[in-house]
């Protein structure tokens, strides 16, 4: 099938959200017209920062209200358009038919439409490394494009937490499937990793949850994370150019997975250090990690952190076929901690304010 063309018309569906935000804008920087789908067109605190971009003031950038969990809600919006990024989550991950059905309608809008030639869905890097058995992640260490979760274990279930990579594997599969059963169009799956960068309204600070984490670091609280699980990072505005990229690009197959990550890791409570390094002129008080583990896992800290370490991560696909190259973490860290001052008002604590002797010159 084919990509779209330069100028083309992309629907962008979780446009208000923190990475679909950005898809939109990088989009409008490329020259595309955008069609951005959000729950309520009318609600300023979420979608006044799309507004206020430049392309909505000349018509090249339209808002669309659009609720996912109404059946055919996209059929007017899709039809014109060139490209679909599904970027919204869902209401639920949980419940996999209900999961099943958002992906029909959306399918049946593109397939309705007679103009959609691609449509990438956003998945996550969940879908291809999140374990009911973490020793399955020293087993098959590679973390690359075909590896799957283990979904022959029968600890596999939404009640063991597993509901969200399920939920995205079976997105995947059911775009590929639609696209396949109606023959004009193509679904590419984009699975981005732990998304930091900058945020560009102030209620892109409650989600991520990576930009929320370091608001929490800012505000002097923080939490261990993922059983020990370091953070694998991608910048936001790295995201969405994966998605524009894998839109445009004249090498994708239908049901083709990529992953977006620089592949650059880091530990929780390394980030947290990184922000007086990188912005030493903050004078951030750096806050202790707090570790809710229960003891039976406190208990296996080393270990677990020996099964993250020896994961292998790959990004050549990605790279191969978008030609992408990813910012380095201390950047999106800088341009997260500012963008949560400027725009969402975020006041750190400082070393001065809370009595911590200042380093000398
Ligand atoms: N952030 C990450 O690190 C990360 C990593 C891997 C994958 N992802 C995936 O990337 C996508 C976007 O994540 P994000 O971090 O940008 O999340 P986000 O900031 O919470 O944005 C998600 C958007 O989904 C929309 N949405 C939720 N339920 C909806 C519904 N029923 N109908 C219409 N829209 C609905 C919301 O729209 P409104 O604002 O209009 O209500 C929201 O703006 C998700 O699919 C997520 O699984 C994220």
């Amino acid at each position: 099938m084919a990509p779209i063309p330069k100028n083309g018309t992309v629907a962008v569906t979780g446009a208000a959200g923190f990475i679909g935000g950005w898809v939109v804008r990088r989009l409008l920087d490329k020259g595309f017209r955008v069609r951005a789908c959000v729950r309520d067109a009318n609600d300023d605190a979420r979608v006044d920062f799309l507004k206020r971009m430049p392309g909505h003031a000349s018509g090249r950038l339209t808002l669309h209200a659009a609720d996912l969990d109404r059946d055919g809600c996209f059929d007017e919006i899709f039809k014109g358009c060139h490209g679909v990024a599904h970027v919204s989550h869902v209401t639920s991950y949980d419940d996999h038919e209900y999961v099943r059905r958002v992906c029909d309608h959306i399918a049946s809008s593109v397939s309705q439409s007679g103009t959609v030639n691609r449509v990438v869905v956003t998945s996550s890097i969940a879908a291809v490394l999140s374990e009911a058995d973490i020793n399955e992640l020293a087993r098959r260490p590679v973390i690359y494009e075909d590896r799957y979760p283990d979904e022959t274990n029968p600890k596999r279930t939404p009640e063991r937490g597993q509901g969200y990579s399920m939920g995205k594997v079976i997105a995947e599969r059911a775009f590929a499937d639609a696209a396949v059963a109606h023959g004009g169009w193509d679904a590419i799956t984009c699975c981005p990793a732990d998304n930091v960068g900058p945020i560009q309204s102030a209620h892109q600070k409650n989600a991520g949850p990576w930009q929320h984490f370091i608001e929490m670091m800012l505000l002097g609280k923080y939490y261990q994370n993922g059983a020990y699980r370091p953070w694998m990072t991608v910048d936001v505005r790295d995201t969405a150019d994966c998605h524009i990229g894998l839109l445009e690009s004249t090498q994708v197959k239908n049901g083709e997975r990529y992953i977006a990550w620089s592949t650059e890791t880091r530990n929780v409570e390394d980030i947290c250090a990184s922000i007086d390094r990188i912005l030493p002129e903050l004078e951030h008080d750096a806050p202790a990690v707090t570790d809710n583990f229960p003891d039976r896992i406190k208990a296996r800290e080393a270990e677990l952190r020996a099964i993250w370490a020896g994961l292998d991560l790959r990004n050549e696909r990605i790279r191969a076929v978008t030609g992408i190259r990813f910012r380095a973490l201390d950047d999106s860290i800088r341009d997260c901690v500012e963008s949560l001052m400027a725009v969402a008002c975020v006041q750190p604590k400082r070393r001065r304010e809370s009595g911590t002797e200042l380093p000398r010159d």
